[in-house]
Order: structure tokens, then sequence, then C-alpha cells
């Protein structure tokens, strides 16, 4: 089959290797690179990424399929993951889902047929005192209600990026990390929010009052 990265995006992942001191661990980082080049993570892609790390295609599918953040089919110009976590679902993001449903006409999972959104749930995203959130591409957006998720929607839609729907905090902006501070910054998001959700749901509870 025909190479899907490119000598580019190649030597992107040779240069995050060396930066290890066992190659296999730039895997995520690799990953974000191929994805970076082509959207998403199609098998090939799987493949040639498992290649230049060396190990098997079989290893290197367990770390694509277990991450969220990397998508194994083509996806939306805008990722939109609203976190659906319990602290999170307390402050409303139910009410945040309907309105997506509503306003895109998808569910989770799905892209919109014009490929500007796609929409996701999210396990907690480790921003459990300014919930609800939802992480658009690489930025966080918090503190959402339904008025300041629609100019954000409004905004996207109408191609002024994020930036013309600004209200809320941003205070992660992953993109401008390299490949690998934004993998671990990621599992580290992931990693913090999931086993401490009894001391988030506190937070979400002082951040009500
Ligand atoms: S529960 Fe939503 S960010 Fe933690």
């Amino acid at each position: 089959m025909e190479q899907v990265l490119s000598a580019a995006t190649r030597e992107k992942i040779r240069a995050l290797m060396a930066q290890y001191p066992v190659a296999r661990s730039a895997i995520m980082g690799a990953f974000w690179l191929a994805q970076e080049q082509l959207g998403y993570l199609p098998r090939q892609a799987i493949r040639e990424v498992a290649e230049i790390i060396g190990v098997t295609e079989e290893q290197a599918l367990g770390v694509a399929t277990f991450y969220t953040m990397y998508y194994l089919k083509p996806v939306g110009k805008y990722r939109i993951h609203l976190c659906a976590t319990l602290p999170c679902a307390l402050r409303g993001a139910g009410k945040l889902y309907d309105l997506l449903v509503q306003r895109l006409g998808i569910h989770a999972g799905e892209t919109t047929p014009d490929g500007l959104f796609s929409l996701f749930k999210a396990e907690c995203l480790g921003s459990c005192a300014t919930a609800p959130m939802a992480m658009i591409n690489d930025d966080y957006w918090e503190n959402l209600d339904q008025e300041r998720l629609t100019k954000i929607l409004d905004a996207l839609a109408a191609g002024r990026g994020a930036s013309g729907a600004r209200e809320t905090s941003r205070v992660k902006r992953l993109s401008a990390f390299s490949p690998a501070q934004a993998s671990a910054s990621r599992s580290f998001s992931c990693f913090q929010g999931r086993p401490s959700s009894l001391a988030c749901i506190g937070l979400a509870f002082k951040a009500e009052r």
C-alpha cells in the first residue's frame, strides 16, 4: 500500500524519538504528528508509525484506539469534546449537549454533512472547577452556558474562528506546546481528572456557590 506519512512528518517523528531514552515512548506524540498531517489516523498511518517507532502494529493499535484524542475516521474542521462527567453534568453539561444536538443536527460520534463540526462526549478533561466545559480543537472553553456556547458556535460557523467568540477563559493552548508536551498535557489532564473525581465534584460545588 502507498505510504501516507510525508517525509516531513517522518522527520519530525524521528526527531521526537531522539528526545526519549526509549524510542517507543514517543508513540503518542508520533500519532499526534501523523494526525496533524492527515486530519485523522487511517490504519495505514498507524502501521507506518509502528514501523518507524519499532513496535508491532497490534501494540500501536492498542494505543491509537485507547485515547479519544486520536480519530480513527475523518472528522470535522472543529472537533467539540463536551465533558459529560459528573461535575460538568451537575453544572449543566446535559443542557449544553442538547443544544449542540439541536443546533448541529448530529449526535456524539457524528460529523455534520458540511464537514464543519464533529461532536464527542468526553470523560473528565481536568477542568472540573470551571465546569461545565468543552474542548474545541486544542482550546478549553470553560464556565460555559447555553448563551456562550451559542456565540462560540456562531463565530465558528461564520468562519471567525474561536477568537470571535472569546468570552470564556482559555487556559490551555496545547498547540503552543511541542507534540510531546501536548500529548503529555492531554494525558495528564485525563489522568488527573479520572481518579480525583470526588475532589472534582467538591470543586464544582464550590464553584457553584
Ligand atoms: S468533570 Fe468536566 S472537566 Fe472534570
